[in-house]
């Protein structure tokens, strides 16, 4: 499976780091090289589950070549990863056609080890709130200028997407690089955060920056943009930005922390099943269209896959929303697939005895059109609701699938009802088996909450 690490120097970003881990959560690992900060920096950032801490003093203030120099020497380090991203703190990545980064870096042809990221500068706009720092940053600033060559742009459009082992090293500020070339039609879009909201820019780039600046870069010219800045010029500068136009869609969507099938099957798939077998149960009931036209989710999550024909049905019913399906299964079967009678039964697990279901379910979709947007998490459903819930993930519709015992049934209500999307649905099928009305009806008496049965066959409740 491809891996890509982010790397990223940090001093006093208290308020960058949080936004930081919340756009690079797709990040395999994000190489944090923090130096003494008087702030919660290293806090902020040690709390993401992908994160790696390295510390690093500067001796004698900000000086760039020496930062050029430890960028190299990661770069060139032997490491498991097969893509490494270098950037600062205010800079906002993101793959030009907006799959998550390790799908369309596992679509970029072995040739090519170089790609650049084409950042434009974001300014608050009169109609954006106040930054939510615990919400993906991308999407919280939307307007600058659309142009990534004007002037005010084109320092940002650096090289810094790199294939790991090609000895690719990078110039002072990440503007230049050597060892790869151009001279191909991949890039990675960006958003420059330096001025992006007045809050936090005038401290960030008057008193950590051009008052940290050390004697080797006033003297050698590097890092001028934070040389002579005043607290004034940046306000006036955010206040004549505040009526620029929108370049960021409102739709651009987080990146998922995990993988989806494309990214998994981009290695070793030779123990896949030859043959397609995409056998369901009430998988292609017209509900499944009907919900996705209600709602038009971003986000589908599926509780019991089995070989993944509701969620084929799903795909195919979401393709002009592009929406992300999630299928959270063990693939080992639910007690009665293991118990009950059927041709199934006996072809639960391969001969050492792991799911011969998973390898089934993604053959199913490995040679698909829809495999970028389906994300197995091969887990419990009560796990897979934590994990969910750690990475607050949402959904607008999520379909309870998995066990059909009344404690399970139930169980997984209440573990999926709060990553249900306000006006989303939470639906299942079977209503009619022992043990999934009764608990639906308990989950609804316990909740005040009403459903609805479609068809004398799937229970639905609106959030
Ligand atoms: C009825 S099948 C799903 C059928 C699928 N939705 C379809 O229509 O094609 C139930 C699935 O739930 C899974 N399952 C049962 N109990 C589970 C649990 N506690 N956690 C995760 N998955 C579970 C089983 O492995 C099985 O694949």
């Amino acid at each position: 499976m491809l891996r890509v690490q982010v790397i990223c120097f940090f001093y006093n970003e208290e308020t960058l780091a949080r936004l930081f881990i919340q756009h690079y959560a797709w990040a395999d690992e994000i190489l944090a090289v923090v130096s003494r900060s008087t702030d919660r920096t290293r806090e902020c950032l040690e709390a993401a589950p992908n994160v790696r801490v390295m510390d690093f003093e500067f001796p004698a203030g900000m000086d760039d070549r020496i930062k050029t120099d430890t960028v190299n020497a990661l770069l060139a380090e032997p490491s498991p990863f097969d893509w490494k991203i270098v950037v600062d703190a205010d800079e906002f990545i993101w793959p030009q056609s907006n799959v998550r980064a390790q799908d369309y870096l596992a679509s970029v042809p072995e040739l090519v080890t170089v790609l650049e990221a084409r950042m434009r500068n974001v300014f608050r706009h009169n109609s954006e709130r106040d930054l939510d720092l615990d919400q993906p940053p991308v999407v919280q600033r939307r307007f600058g200028d659309p142009d990534y060559r004007s002037p005010e742009n084109i320092m940002y459009q650096k090289p810094i997407v790199i294939r790991s082992g090609r000895n690719i090293c990078l110039d002072l500020g990440n503007h230049r690089q050597a060892g790869g070339t151009f001279d191909h039609a991949f890039w990675f879009e960006g958003a420059h955060w330096q001025n992006a909201d007045p809050s936090f820019a005038v401290v960030r780039r008057v008193r950590d920056r051009r008052d940290r600046q050390s004697e080797a870069n006033l003297s050698g010219g590097y890092g001028v943009q934070h040389h002579r800045v005043t607290e004034k010029q940046i306000i006036a500068l955010c206040a004549a930005r505040r009526n620029c136009p929108q370049i960021i869609s409102s739709e651009l969507k987080k990146m998922k922390p995990f993988p989806s099938i494309t990214q998994l099957t981009s290695g070793e798939t030779s123990q896949l099943p030859e043959h397609e077998d995409i056998q369901g149960w009430n998988s292609d009931d017209q509900i499944f269209d009907e919900l996705v036209e209600l709602v038009a989710p971003k986000t589908i999550i599926e509780v019991g896959s089995w070989k993944g024909r509701s969620a084929m049905h799903f795909a195919q019913a979401t393709e002009r929303f592009a929406t992300d399906i999630i299928c959270v299964d063990t693939w080992l079967g639910g007690f009665d697939h293991v118990f009950g009678s059927g041709s199934e039964n006996d072809r639960l697990l391969d001969s050492v005895g792991s799911p011969r279901l998973y390898h089934q379910f993604i053959r199913n979709f490995k040679k698909s059109r829809h495999a970028q947007r389906i994300y197995p998490i091969q887990n419990t459903s009560i796990n897979g609701a934590r994990i969910l819930n750690h990475h607050k993930i949402s959904a607008e519709i999520i379909y309870i699938d998995g066990s059909h015992e009344y404690a399970d049934v139930h169980d997984d209500m209440c573990a999926f009802w709060p990553l249900v999307a306000l006006g989303g649905i939470m639906f299942g099928d079977d209503v009619g088996f022992p043990g999934v009305g009764p608990a639906v009806m308990r989950f609804t008496i316990e909740r005040d909450l009403k459903f609805i049965v479609v068809r004398n066959n799937f229970w639905v409740i609106k959030k």
